[in-house]
């Protein structure tokens, strides 16, 4: 009996070390994330979920607008060659414009001093440990749930990037005047489907855009058609007086408007609701009442938000799988804005 059960073994081994050895290495740097895993710190850094928590909660008091900053800081670093933290380097050795100088993020990133704060905590309790990578994807669940949904669980394990490029950020973020088809094919390049791409617009139901992406649908939208006849006229007029015609120079940052004219701090599927009444603050997010491809999801996200927040969900953890580093590719910063300096660094950035 033994002699006949050897070569079964032999196989359940080979089977084995083949599984868990040689397909994750291939899987490497293919952007599954399976790697990742819920309680990846569990031995080595058990407090960082609470450390975050208690960080991002107190910034929250000073600023109850952060939950939205962090929202957006994980989307942005996500969709940029992967959630690899490549959005918080201020620099790289080719001296190339990094991500955050892009034109999509520039003047309009927020909440890295929080991410800065944590990523010191977390240099006291576990040195060398945590990724900034993975700070952003626990953040932005705290934000997520500060915002009023279920805090999930987020897999952990990912590692952070030593390049950072501007000009891959302007090809890979959605901007408000692209045509929606533009901004599917960017969301099915990282396989979201059109139902993906509903469900995570609306993560715009908080937060502000600054009055410069919203003008030209109030005042210049067309020759003879100041304003944009897919805007309600009474949201037209309320954003008319949030937003000067002319945005002094060096003042866009003091002209705001919610991108949820109904409940701003919550995110939920008011959204959807906003978007049926023609008071989606976007164009982008217009298009997806209109559009054949879509109006049907927006339809459903509108009747259900228990519907909406499940799938919001199963999206945020998908969002934090893409494109990932892990195990021994790329590194664990010391401090999130710079790449660690080391003798024997390549960096081909
Ligand atoms: C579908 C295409 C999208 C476009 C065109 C778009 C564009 C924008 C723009 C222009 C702003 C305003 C920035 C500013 O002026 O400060 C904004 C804000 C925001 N976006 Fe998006 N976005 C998109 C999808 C997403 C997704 C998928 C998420 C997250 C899952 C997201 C989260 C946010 C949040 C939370 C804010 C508010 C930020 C704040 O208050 O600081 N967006 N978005």
């Amino acid at each position: 009996m033994e002699i006949c059960h050897r070569p079964i073994a032999a196989i359940i081994l080979i089977f084995t070390l083949f599984a868990n050895i040689i397909l994750p290495s291939e899987a490497r740097g293919q952007g599954l994330g399976n790697d990742l895993h819920v309680g990846f710190y569990s031995k080595t850094c058990p407090q960082v979920e609470d450390i975050v928590s208690d960080v991002v909660k107190r910034f929250q008091a000073q600023d109850p607008k952060l939950p939205p900053a962090l929202l957006r800081l994980f989307f942005h670093d996500c969709f940029v060659k992967g959630c690899d933290a490549s959005i918080l380097l201020d620099a790289t050795p080719s001296g190339q414009p990094v991500e955050k100088l892009s034109e999509a993020n520039g003047k309009t990133l927020r909440g890295l001093e929080v991410i800065d704060e944590i990523k010191a905590e977390l240099e006291k309790s576990c040195p060398r440990t945590v990724s900034c990578a993975d700070i952003i994807a626990y953040a932005a669940r705290e934000a997520v749930a500060l915002a009023g949904l279920p805090r999930h669980d987020v897999p952990a394990g990912r590692r952070d990037s030593t390049t950072s490029r501007a000009t891959d950020a302007d090809v890979s973020l959605p901007t408000p005047t692209m045509p929606l088809q533009q901004i599917i094919g960017i969301f099915n390049q990282r396989n979201f489907s059109l139902e993906d791409i509903v469900v995570m617009s609306g993560a715009h139901s908080i937060g502000e855009s600054q009055c410069n992406q919203v003008n030209r649908r109030i005042y210049t939208f067309a020759p003879n058609v100041p304003r944009d006849p897919a805007l309600d006229p009474a949201y037209a007029d309320e954003l008319a007086q949030k937003c000067p015609a002319q945005v002094p120079p060096d003042q866009e940052l003091n002209f705001k408007v919610n991108l949820d004219p109904v409940t701003p701090e919550v995110l939920d599927n008011q959204y959807y609701l906003n978007l049926q009444q023609k008071k989606g603050l976007f164009r982008s997010d217009q298009a997806l009442a209109t559009d054949p491809g879509t109006q049907e999801i927006v339809n459903q996200m509108a009747a259900s938000n228990e519907a909406w927040t499940k799938r919001f969900i199963k999206n945020m953890i998908k969002m934090g799988r893409s494109q990932v580093l892990t195990r021994d590719e790329g590194e664990i910063r010391l401090n999130c804005r710079e790449f660690n300096k080391e003798p024997d660094r390549i960096d081909n950035a």
